[in-house]
């Protein structure tokens, strides 16, 4: 299914100068864009795709990608901030995509809708009723001790019907939640344009400064009993929010508290996937 290329290059940008690029078909749009990256493509290039091969998720996992329904995105950066900063862009890109999901959102349901509907699961998954809609997987080359690039690749379940059964209790989509058939196109410009804004006011200081308070007020796990699933060793705690640098803060039921940095670890609800 083709994408109507015109529609999303239509959208307000006014910091980062969109080059979007469409193909039917490719192994991951992250590749593709990275590749691209390698060969110098400037800041603001977008690789986006109806379908992925080998689409692929955070922490080695694969992200499934068939055609004719999702959104799958790339875009190649070129920040000048330090290796140690990028994964902070990660938690800014969540932010406009979870911004952008609750607009549509809000958009296509007709009353009562809260003004936060999608929220962000630390560090950067848009979840709307506490399934996932969204996720994003940022990878940076490095040229000597510095950024290349950085390449964020955007997941988003736009207008799947159903999801396999190992998936249908965890992951939802826009159509899904909302009832109603949604534009590919639309939610591309929507997350270009709430990326925008979300990155210049990152670069504007370098960290989550700007951005802090919107983002802690989507955050899901917020005043919420969590455990942090971290590769040395499991616990768990009371999430309160992100800070400056987007650490989770973590109060332990020993009293203490910990900065979790998003690296390698991921967190997850006493309950369930929230
Ligand atoms: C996650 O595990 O939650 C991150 C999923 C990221 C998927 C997107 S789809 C577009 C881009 N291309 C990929 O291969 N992955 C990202």
């Amino acid at each position: 299914m083709i994408m109507k290329i015109d529609d999303i290059n239509s959208c307000s940008s006014s910091f980062l100068n969109y080059a979007v690029l469409y193909k039917e078909e490719v192994d991951s749009t992250n590749l593709w864009a990275k590749q691209l990256a390698k060969e110098g493509a400037p800041e603001g290039t977008v690789t986006i795709a109806d379908a992925q091969t080998a689409g692929r998720g955070r922490l080695g996992r694969v992200w499934a990608s068939e055609g004719g329904h999702s959104v799958y995105m790339s875009l190649v950066l070129r920040p000048q901030i330090a290796p140690e900063q990028a994964s902070m862009l990660t938690l800014a890109a969540g932010l406009a995509a979870a911004k952008a999901c609750n607009d549509i959102y809000r958009k296509h349901t007709v009353q009562n809708t809260p003004e936060v509907a999608a929220q962000i699961k630390w560090p950067n998954d848009v979840v709307l009723s506490g399934k996932k809609v969204c996720g994003i997987l940022t990878e940076m080359g490095m040229d000597g001790g510095e950024i290349a690039y950085v390449v964020v690749g955007i997941g988003i379940n736009v207008n799947a019907k159903a999801f396999p059964k190992e998936l249908c209790h965890t992951a939802t989509s826009l159509a899904l939640e909302t009832g109603s058939q949604i534009s590919r196109e639309e939610v591309i410009r929507t997350v270009l344009e709430e990326f925008d804004r979300c990155y210049r006011q990152f670069l504007e200081t370098g960290n989550l400064a700007n951005l802090l308070l919107e983002y802690n007020e989507m955050l899901v796990n917020r005043n919420r009993e969590i455990r942090v699933l971290d590769p040395k060793g499991e616990y768990g705690g009371v999430a309160v929010g992100i800070n400056e640098k987007g650490e989770l803060i973590v109060n332990k039921k020993d009293g203490t508290c910990v900065e979790v940095y998003a690296g390698e670890v991921s967190v997850r609800g006493i309950y369930g996937y929230v």
